[in-house]
């Protein structure tokens, strides 16, 4: 039986919006990625996470974050290589858990698939990313060394360890993302009672004093960052005289 057939008639109204939230319910899905959830959650995505559309994901990103449709319509194809289903035109937020596609070990608040379940918050994964960030503001250079933290972890203890190059991309982009796609992109940082809501409660802290961002997110701002972490992750792994290694001549993901 579907889900939507044991709610209430008012509750297929699509409530959704900053004031809405509520946690899934028993039949709904969930991603491995806090911020789809938390959209979820608040109704800008399918409060059951099911069969996701293009239109639906570009506006949901564009209406909460203000991230622009050609980046949403970016991750949204990422995101249809995850549906076993082939040819499909959605995805469900569960789909993202299959692991080594988009999913990868490492991540910063979820088990590696050897340890466990990749879909669900673990708060000692996140234990761990969250004793790099020191302060009231988490920085870029904190986020890079809490994403390198967890990579030189999962690689000591998981047997089956493994990271593809799109994985790779990804552990990148994420540690960017919580910074400055929901926190400043104007000066690379983010508050740190924020980010600890938005990974803890997969809820938008506005009473914390979070707002949508005012200024427009696009794919080169993402780049930016996702360049900075590299280049501060080299010189933590080979710290040398002289400085980063040098920039890359494309993008992460090829755009
Ligand atoms: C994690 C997909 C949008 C922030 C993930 C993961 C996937 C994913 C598959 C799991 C990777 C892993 O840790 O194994 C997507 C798709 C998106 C999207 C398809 C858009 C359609 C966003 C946005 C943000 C974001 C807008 C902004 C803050 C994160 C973060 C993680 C993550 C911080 C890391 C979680 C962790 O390591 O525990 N996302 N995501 N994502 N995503 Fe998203
Ligand atoms: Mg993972």
């Amino acid at each position: 039986m579907k889900s939507t057939l044991l709610l209430p008639a008012w509750a297929s109204l699509a409530l959704a919006g900053f004031d809405t939230w509520s946690p899934p319910g028993p039949y709904e899905v969930r991603a491995p990625c806090p911020m789809l959830n938390t959209l979820a959650n608040h109704g800008f995505l399918p409060h059951h996470g099911k069969d996701i559309t293009r239109e639906v994901t570009e506006n949901a990103l564009f209406d909460a974050l203000n991230i622009n449709k050609t980046l949403g319509s970016f991750l949204f194809d990422f995101a249809l290589t995850t549906n076993p289903v082939a040819n499909s035109t959605t995805f469900s937020l569960n789909d993202l858990g299959n692991h080594n596609i988009l999913e990868h070990d490492a991540s910063l608040s979820r088990s590696d698939a050897y340890f466990g379940n990749v879909l669900t918050f673990n708060q000692s994964v996140f234990d761990e990313t969250k004793s790099y960030w020191k302060g009231k503001t988490v920085t870029i250079e904190m986020a890079a060394r809490a994403r390198l933290a967890r990579i030189k972890t999962s690689k000591a203890t998981n047997p089956t360890y493994s990271m593809s190059e799109l994985g790779d991309a990804f552990t990148y982009g994420e540690s960017a993302a919580y910074v400055v796609v929901f926190g400043d992109k104007t000066t690379g940082t983010v508050k740190r009672s924020w980010v600890e809501w938005l990974f803890e409660h997969e809820q938008l802290p506005q009473h914390l004093g979070w707002r949508r961002p005012a200024e427009l997110f696009q794919a080169a701002d993402l780049d930016r960052y996702m360049q900075e972490i590299e280049n501060i992750t080299a010189g933590l792994e080979k710290p040398k005289p002289g400085g980063h290694r040098a920039k890359r001549q494309n993008s992460h993901f090829g755009w």
